[in-house]
C-alpha cells in the first residue's frame, strides 16, 4: 500500500536478479485481469514449482497445455457436481460429522484444525469419488504432507531459493519440500493406479476422468501431466477451504452479534431439525453477505503471479513478453474507493440498503470465477464458510459461542494466546 501510494498502481519490484511489475488497485487489476486477459494469461517460471510440476498441471503451465487441461478440469469439476445440487448430499454428510466432532468435545477446548477435515474431504470426494473416514491412515498423512508443505513453501528459505535458484546446491528447504511432495505423489500414483484397473466412461471421480482422457490416447494427458493436475487440485482445493472455515469460524466467534444474525437468519429460512441447502441461499442474503465478507477480509492469497504472454503495452508502460506480473488481489480487496470500512469485518459491503445481497465487482475481479475451478465449491454455503460455521456453532456447547481470544499474528486478533486455545 506504501509503495502503491509512492509510485502509482504500477510499479516495478526487484527480487534479486529478477523484476516483477505490481499492479495495485481495483482499477489496475480489473483493467490487467479483465481487459487484457490474454496478454496477462500466463503463469512465470517459479524455480520451486519448476521443479515440482515441470510445466505440468493446470495452476504453473502455459500455453495448449494449460488450456485443455483447464477447459477439461473445469468441464469435470461441473459434471461431478462441484457447486451444484448433485454434490449436495455429501456436503450434508460432511456437515454432520462436522457437528458430531464438535459435540464430542463436551465444551472442552478442541483445536481448530478439526474444521479442517471437512471441507478437505469435499475436495477429496470429487478428485478420488469417495469421502475418508477422519481416521483413515491415508487421510491423516495427506492431512499432514499438505499442512507441512504449504509452511514450507511460506518459509523465507523457499524464497530465498526461488531469487537464487543456483544457490540451490547449498539450499534445504526445497528439498526437504520436493521429499514431501514426491510422498504425496506416491499416493496418487496408487489413486490412479486403482483407476486404471476399473476403466470406464462414466467417470466418478477427477481421477477416474483423466485416466479415462488418457485411454483415449490425448497425447497432453501423458502421466506427469496426470498426476501433475491431480497435485495441483490437491493442493488449491485443500488448505483454501480448510483456512477459509477456520477463519470463519474465528470471526463468528470475534463477532457474537453477527454469528447470532446468521443463525437467526438460518432459523428463519430452515426449519428445525433441517439442514440448508444451495438453493435457500437466495433466501440468506445476510448469510451469503457473510460469507463473501469472510473471504474479502481474510485476502486468504494476497496475489498469484502471473507473466506477459506477448509484448504488452499498459497504462503507458512497455511491459516485455515473458515479466512477471503481480496482481495485488489484497490490494483490491481492502480497496479504500471499493469498501466503505476495508479494514473491518463488515458484512455490509455486500448489502444494499434494504439487506439484499449485492455482488461487488471488486470482489469478482480479486477472487475470478474463470480464474479458480474449484470456485464453485469455496461459494457454497455449506462447503467453506460462516454457513456451516454457523449452523456447527448453533449446535455447540455454549462456551464455544462466546468471544475469544487466540494468537494469530494479526491485527485483528493480537499476538497474545495460542490459536488451539478455543
Ligand atoms: C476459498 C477457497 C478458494 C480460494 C480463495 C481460491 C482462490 C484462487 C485464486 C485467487 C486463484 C488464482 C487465479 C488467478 O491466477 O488469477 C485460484 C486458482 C486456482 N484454484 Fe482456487 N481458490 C479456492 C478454492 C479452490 C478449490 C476448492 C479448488 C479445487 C478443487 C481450486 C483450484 C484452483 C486451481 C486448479 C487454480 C489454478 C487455475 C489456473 O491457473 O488456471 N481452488 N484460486
Amino acid at each position: 500500500f506504501q509503495l502503491a501510494e509512492k509510485y502509482g498502481p504500477v510499479f516495478t519490484l526487484h527480487f534479486g536478479s529478477q523484476k516483477a511489475v505490481v499492479l495495485t488497485g481495483y482499477e489496475a487489476v480489473k483493467e490487467a485481469l479483465v481487459n487484457f486477459t490474454d496478454e496477462f494469461v500466463d503463469r512465470p517460471p517459479i524455480p520451486i514449482f519448476e521443479q515440482i510440476q515441470h510445466g505440468n498441471g493446470v495452476f504453473f503451465s502455459n500455453g495448449e497445455l494449460w488450456r485443455t487441461t483447464r477447459r477439461f478440469t473445469v468441464s469435470t469439476m461441473r459434471n461431478l457436481g462441484m457447486g451444484k445440487k448433485l454434490i449436495e448430499e455429501k456436503i450434508l454428510e460432511e456437515l454432520h460429522l462436522l457437528i458430531e466432532t464438535i459435540k464430542s468435545s463436551r465444551g472442552e477446548p478442541f483445536s481448530l484444525k478439526s474444521f479442517n477435515a471437512a471441507p478437505t474431504n469435499i475436495t477429496f470426494l470429487m478428485l478420488f469419488g469417495d469421502r475418508f473416514d477422519y481416521k483413515d491412515p491415508t487421510f491423516v498423512t495427506l492431512l499432514r504432507l499438505i499442512d507441512e508443505v504449504m509452511v514450507l513453501l511460506g518459509s523465507p528459505f523457499l524464497h530465498f531459493f526461488n531469487f537464487y535458484p543456483f544457490l540451490g546446491l547449498f539450499l534445504k528447504t526445497h528439498k526437504i519440500l520436493l521429499k514431501k511432495i514426491e510422498d504425496v505423489r506416491i499416493i496418487l500414483r496408487n489413486y490412479i493406479q486403482i483407476s486404471r484397473q476399473d476403466l470406464s466412461e462414466n467417470s466418478l471421480s477427477y481421477v477416474d476422468a483423466l485416466v479415462f482422457k488418457q485411454h483415449q490416447k490425448d497425447s497432453l494427458f501423458h502421466d506427469e501431466n496426470i498426476i501433475a493436475s491431480v497435485l495441483d487440485l490437491v493442493m488449491a482445493g485443500t488448505e483454501t477451504t480448510a483456512t477459509t472455515l477456520q477463519w470463519a469460524i474465528l470471526l463468528m466467534m470475534k463477532y457474537p452479534e453477527i454469528q447470532k444474525k446468521v443463525q437467526e437468519e438460518i432459523g428463519t429460512v430452515v426449519q428445525s431439525g433441517t439442514q440448508a441447502t444451495y438453493e435457500d441461499r437466495k433466501n440468506m442474503p445476510f448469510t451469503n453477505a457473510v460469507i463473501h465478507e469472510v473471504q474479502r477480509f481474510i485476502t486468504l492469497l494476497p496475489h498469484v503471479p502471473r507473466c506477459t504472454s506477448v509484448d504488452t503495452h499498459f497504462r503507458g508502460y512497455f511491459l516485455p513478453k515473458g515479466i512477471t506480473v503481480i496482481p495485488s488481489l489484497t490490494s483490491v480487496l481492502l480497496d479504500k474507493t471499493q469498501w466503505e470500512t476495508p479494514h473491518e469485518f463488515n458484512p455490509n459491503h455486500f448489502l444494499d440498503a434494504d439487506g439484499n445481497f449485492v455482488k461487488k465487482e471488486a470482489f469478482l475481479v480479486s477472487l475470478p470465477k474463470p480464474c479458480c475451478p474449484g470456485w464453485g465449491q469455496s461459494q457454497s454455503p455449506r462447503a467453506s464458510a460462516p454457513g456451516s460455521g454457523a449452523q456447527a456453532l448453533s449446535s455447540a456447547p455454549e462456551s464455544l459461542s462466546q468471544p475469544i481470544k487466540t494468537g494469530l499474528r494479526d491485527p485483528l486478533w493480537g499476538p497474545d494466546s495460542p490459536l488451539e486455545n478455543c
